[in-house]
């Protein structure tokens, strides 16, 4: 190829690179009393402030139940911040700031007057934009999505328009809905106040750094993205792992477990980006589309491949790191009869011409031995008949760890000789490690994802279909534990890699997982 047409080749990205113009917004956060509010939302949004990237001039508003005023709602956030910011000391002349663009409008949301309230409050800005540009982040339980929706659109505060006519958002926190048809009620009841375009799904693991390099790696770089097919790829694992146990969360995870916890939406998310298929572009559509379509190509499970190729496990006493773990099934406002699964491993298939036959095994619990979560993409064996036969030692496969945290990377493992005589083989690795190459540079998922939401780009957020057809592959799963109460072989020791049913997945085909090496 000769320079112009490379050039050329380079011209016909139909990445725009251009971003959103972030405008003057009010941003109201409904659940302003909760705890993802005071751990998050308004940590995230100080550090935005902080680095000057929210628009001038923009408000919040904290919508709840509580009594508090301005005042009060301020002092409490700005002690939550002290606890909780990624960056300390909390620099004062910024909150001062930050802190005057911060409100409170005490209300029940149920309560229609409390609407009215808000739309005055709102319309008391001074700026024009800030009275229309309308970010509502619904941080509440799902179940009082609809009723918000409704109650601000019956105000006037929120309007159905197609794309680019008004910038009202709605940002909704997940769980999206229990099951499908829970999530397609849900989706029913928010689109009937305002558009598909105007929805804002939120799954924080799209915000995390590592995870939107998924992209960048596989589709910016020639050489990867080649061996990324069933040519090359002996199989592919993916761990999300969680040292931490359900602690005081049980009354919530007693009716999720971690297949709707952490596999409807953060693995099957790794999943969809490490899966798909090249976007024709990098806007919003173009990559939802190939996600879907990948999620729709995960092969529906009958209940005889279930009971074959999914593990769920639930932890008993044990330790983590030399800390006493109780049961899951003693653990505050858990049922001690309970059969919720802390430990899933799927084995799945992609039916698509580049994945076809290549196994995906993926893992998440709580009470494992380290918190992290890789992809390791595993590659098909050189062929042994030199330095294997030589040395009488099975050459290890080569293999690409995306670490997506801690210690965010990337390794390469491949085999190398041992220095002086002989043929000795050792399998080395190649690293790329973030903090080394651009410092510590850890925004929240949160900060990234406020941000988007505000300029209008839905790329890191999940669209209708991509939450229902996530839903449909957890939903089969299961609808086939029903009345299938945990046997002994599926609990397992808190501190241990789940039951060994999860290596046995494995084990019969050959292979073994590559677990995490714990954080240094
Ligand atoms: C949340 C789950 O969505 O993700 C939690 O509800 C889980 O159970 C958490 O602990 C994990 O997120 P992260 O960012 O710590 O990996």
């Amino acid at each position: 190829m000769n320079e112009s047409s490379y050039l050329d080749e380079l011209l016909a990205s139909r990445a725009t690179g251009s971003r959103r113009a972030i405008e003057p917004c009010t941003v109201v956060i409904f659940g302003a009393s909760g705890d993802l509010t005071a751990r998050k939302l308004i940590p995230a949004l100080y550090h935005l402030a902080l680095e000057k990237a929210l628009p001038t001039p923009y408000r919040i508003i904290g919508f709840a139940r509580r009594e508090k005023t301005d005042d009060s709602f301020r002092a409490e956030l700005l002690e939550a911040l002290t606890k909780f910011s990624r960056t300390k000391p909390v620099n004062q002349a910024v909150w001062q700031s930050f802190a005057a663009n911060l409100h409170y409008c005490q209300a029940d949301i149920s309560e229609a007057a409390g609407y009215e309230r808000l739309k005055q409050l709102i319309n008391s800005a001074s700026e024009e934009k800030l009275k229309t540009n309308l970010l509502f982040y619904l941080a509440t339980n799902p179940s009082q999505f609809g009723e918000i929706a409704g109650n601000l659109s019956q105000v006037g505060l929120l309007e159905k328009c197609e794309a680019g006519g008004c910038m009202q958002r709605l940002v909704v926190e997940k769980p999206f809905g229990h099951d499908l048809p829970s999530a397609q009620q849900l989706n029913a009841e928010l689109i009937r106040h305002a558009h598909e375009n105007q929805i804002f799904r939120i799954d924080h693991y799209l915000g995390k750094e590592t995870v939107q390099n998924i992209l960048t790696f596989r589709f910016s770089n020639g050489i990867f993205e080649n061996l990324w097919t069933r040519d090359s790829v002996d199989h592919v694992q993916i761990t999300v792992a969680e040292k931490l146990g359900v602690g005081s969360r049980g009354g919530y995870y007693e009716e999720s477990g971690a297949m709707r916890d952490m596999i409807q939406n953060h693995v099957l998310q790794v999943l969809s980006l490490v899966a798909m298929e090249p976007p024709v572009s990098l806007e919003a559509e173009a990559v939802r589309d190939e996600k879907v379509k990948l999620l729709k190509s995960v092969r529906p499970m009958t209940p005889a491949d279930i009971a074959r190729n999914v593990v769920r496990g639930q932890y008993f006493a044990g330790e983590v790191d030399g800390e006493a773990r109780p049961a899951y099934r003693s653990e505050p406002k858990v049922s001690p009869k309970s059969n919720v699964e802390t430990f899933v491993a799927i084995k799945l298939w992609i039916d698509n011409w580049r994945w076809s036959g290549v196994p995906f095994y993926v893992r998440t619990g709580k009470n494992l031995p380290v918190s992290a979560s890789e992809v390791r993409v595993q590659f098909k064996p050189a062929p042994n008949i030199l330095y294997g036969a030589k040395s009488d030692i099975h050459l290890d496969p080569n293999s690409l760890t995306l670490r997506l945290q801690p210690n965010e990377g990337i390794a390469l493992r491949f085999n190398g000789k041992v220095p002086g005589g002989g043929t000795k083989l050792q399998p080395v690795r190649m690293q790329f490690s973030y903090d080394t190459e651009f410092g510590a540079y850890t925004p929240e998922a949160y900060e990234r994802l406020l941000l988007e939401a505000i300029a209008g780009d839905a790329t890191l957020f999940i669209r209708r279909d991509e939450v229902e057809t996530a839903w449909s592959i957890v939903d089969s799963i299961r609808n086939a534990w029903t009345d299938k109460p945990l046997t002994n072989r599926e609990f397992y020791l808190a501190g241990t890699w789940g039951p060994t049913a999860s290596d046995d997945l494995l084990a019969t085909e050959g292979r073994e997982w590559k677990h995490p090496q714990p954080q240094k």
